[in-house]
Parts: C-alpha cells; sequence; structure tokens
C-alpha cells in the first residue's frame, strides 16, 4: 500500500512527478476545467490540532475533482484511546479510499499505515508536513522556473516543516541552509536518516541569521513554538528573538530573493508586517499552492 507519511520514502521521480501534475492541476483549476478524477472516492481527515490550511484545501480539492470528503472530529472517532490504532486503521479501512491525518506524534501515523487497506496522508505531525514541503518546492520552482540549483535559508527552528523541506531540497538538488539558535537545529535521527536516504552532504547549520541569507534564493520561515510545544513558547521567544525575519534581515539578501512561510505567522515573532506584506512575501501564493500539490498527491495515491 502507497502512502504519503514523508518525502523522504519517495523518488527524486516520484517527487518531480508530482510537482508536474500539481502544476498541470493548477492550471486546470484556474480554467475551471471539471475533473472527475475522485469520482465515487471518499477521503476522511482526522486531526488532532487545529488547521486552517491543511483541512480546507484537501476538503476543497477532494471536492474539485468530484470525489467526497469527511471530516471526522478526533475525539469522537477515539483515535488512539478508544480501541488500539490498529483495529481503528482495519476498521475505517474498509470504509474510506484514504485518509489524511494531522497527529501530535509521528508513531500514530505509522501504527495505523502499518496495517491500513487503504492510503494514509500525513496532515503533520511532529516529525514532518510532507504536503507542505511539496508546496513549498512547488512554489519554489513557479517563482524561479526551476528548483535546481536554489538556495533557502531556514531562520527558524529545526522542525517538522523545516525537515520535510531540506529532504524535498535535497532531492530536486537545492541547497539548504538552517539559522537557528544552538540546540534548535537539526536532531541526530533526522541526520542519520537524510545521509542514508538523501545524500552524504547534509544540511549546513549556523547562528548568524545574515550569513545564512546572503546569496539565498529563498528566505523560509516558521513558528518558533510549534504546536504541542506550548510549555516552551517563553523560552523560544528568548533564543530565537535575533532569528527574526524583518527588514534588516531582508536588505543582506539579493534584491531577488523571496520570503517563504508555511503560515500560520505569528507576525512580530518569526516575522514581520512589513516582510510578510513586502513585495519579496510569496507565502500567500505558496498557501494556495497547498490544494494543487495535495490532489497532485490525491491522485498519484487514489488512481
Ligand atoms: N501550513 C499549515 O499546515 O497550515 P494549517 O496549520 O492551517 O493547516
Ligand atoms: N511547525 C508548525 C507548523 C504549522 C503549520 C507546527 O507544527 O505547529
Amino acid at each position: 500500500m502507497k502512502h504519503f507519511l514523508n518525502l523522504i520514502d519517495l523518488t527524486a521521480d516520484e517527487l518531480k512527478l508530482l510537482l508536474t501534475e500539481a502544476a498541470r492541476l493548477k492550471d486546470a483549476h484556474a480554467r475551471r476545467i471539471p475533473s472527475q478524477s475522485l469520482n465515487r472516492r471518499v477521503v476522511g481527515l482526522i486531526f488532532e490540532k487545529p488547521s486552517l490550511r491543511t483541512r480546507v484545501s484537501f476538503e476543497a480539492g477532494v471536492a474539485q475533482l468530484g470525489g467526497t470528503s469527511l471530516y471526522l472530529p478526533a475525539n469522537e472517532v477515539g483515535l488512539g484511546w478508544r480501541e488500539s490504532l490498529a483495529d481503528f486503521s482495519r476498521t475505517i479501512s474498509q470504509y474510506l479510499d484514504a485518509l489524511v491525518l494531522r497527529v501530535f506524534r509521528h508513531e500514530t501515523l505509522d501504527g495505523i499505515a502499518k496495517v491500513s487497506g487503504i492510503p494514509i496522508i500525513n496532515g503533520l505531525s511532529d516529525w514532518s508536513h510532507p504536503c507542505q514541503g511539496l508546496a513549498d518546492v512547488l512554489t519554489v520552482q513557479e517563482l524561479f522556473g526551476s528548483v535546481s540549483g536554489r538556495t533557502i535559508a531556514f531562520v527558524g527552528d529545526g522542525n517538522n516543516v523545516a525537515r520535510s523541506l531540506a529532504v524535498g531540497c535535497g532531492k530536486l538538488g537545492m541547497r539548504f541552509v538552517l539559522a537557528c539558535p544552538p540546540g534548535y537545529g537539526f536532531d541526530d535521527k533526522f541526520k542519520s536518516e537524510y545521509i542514508a536516504r538523501v545524500s552524504p552532504d547534509f544540511p549546513k547549520e549556523v547562528h548568524d541569521p545574515f550569513a545564512a541569507v546572503k546569496g539565498a534564493d529563498v528566505i523560509y520561515t516558521d513558528v518558533w513554538t510549534s504546536m504541542g510545544q506550548e510549555a516552551e513558547r517563553e523560552e523560544r521567544l528568548k533564543r530565537f528573538a535575533p532569528f527574526q525575519v524583518n527588514a534588516q534581515l531582508l536588505s543582506k539578501a539579493s534584491r531577488e530573493c523571496k520570503v517563504l512561510h508555511c503560515l500560520p505567522a505569528h507576525r512580530g515573532e518569526e516575522i514581520t508586517d512589513d516582510v510578510m506584506d513586502g513585495a519579496a512575501c510569496a507565502a500567500f501564493q505558496q498557501a494556495g499552492n497547498r490544494m494543487h500539490a495535495q490532489k497532485a498527491v490525491l491522485e498519484w495515491l487514489l488512481r
């Protein structure tokens, strides 16, 4: 059974195919060309954490392709506490054609996928955010015409979003540099997995954001405190303060440099209003691309 749990599981050719298909689906959507590629397919969505982009873009995308989506409150279906993950998975596999899950612990996805009779899609876990990573590289491709050879400076935490994007970059020939406070970089588990499955050339980590953005095509940031890390918020606000993406930082990058953010943004923390609302920022184009990228994933898994 094919799942979409981590970008690291996909080959470079599979990623390129998804990018091509996402671009095709975006164009078809703009021209209002009807599609029934998910006709009579039912896609379930279960979220343990809040979401705007992921839930709405999946539900809208499924509807546009002629399918039906079913939002299932995590507590109501009793995910992880009412019965075992395996029993849950074996049961729900018989009703649905695919299931999107947003979970606290990535192990929840693995436990469900292991015995699932339907494709499982990771709509964000503490480990990765592959739907975001795919939309991110799609956005870079649109902004620059191609992805290969581009440099992304990720200014922030070595988190789920950063891991997925670093893998996408590594597989597609982009350079990824992480600028973060000491102790907030990529963990050893990710490092060994990356070296074994992506490239021996592990992304560089620097502690000077100004050095990181020099020569970058894209400055990327995300919240400093991810969902589930709320207890660390005060400490993180202090540690990450020198890593704010603001006009001063942007002025050290090239004039063509673009700014991306997976959103939601905490304006005034990791990014300032003037950068978010400025000409370099492509975060809303990027948010729109979530839907096109995910439609490509659904067709790839279900066709
Ligand atoms: N970027 C992202 O996944 O947004 P949501 O949390 O709103 O789904
Ligand atoms: N790193 C963030 C991404 C939100 C889309 C989080 O996990 O909360």
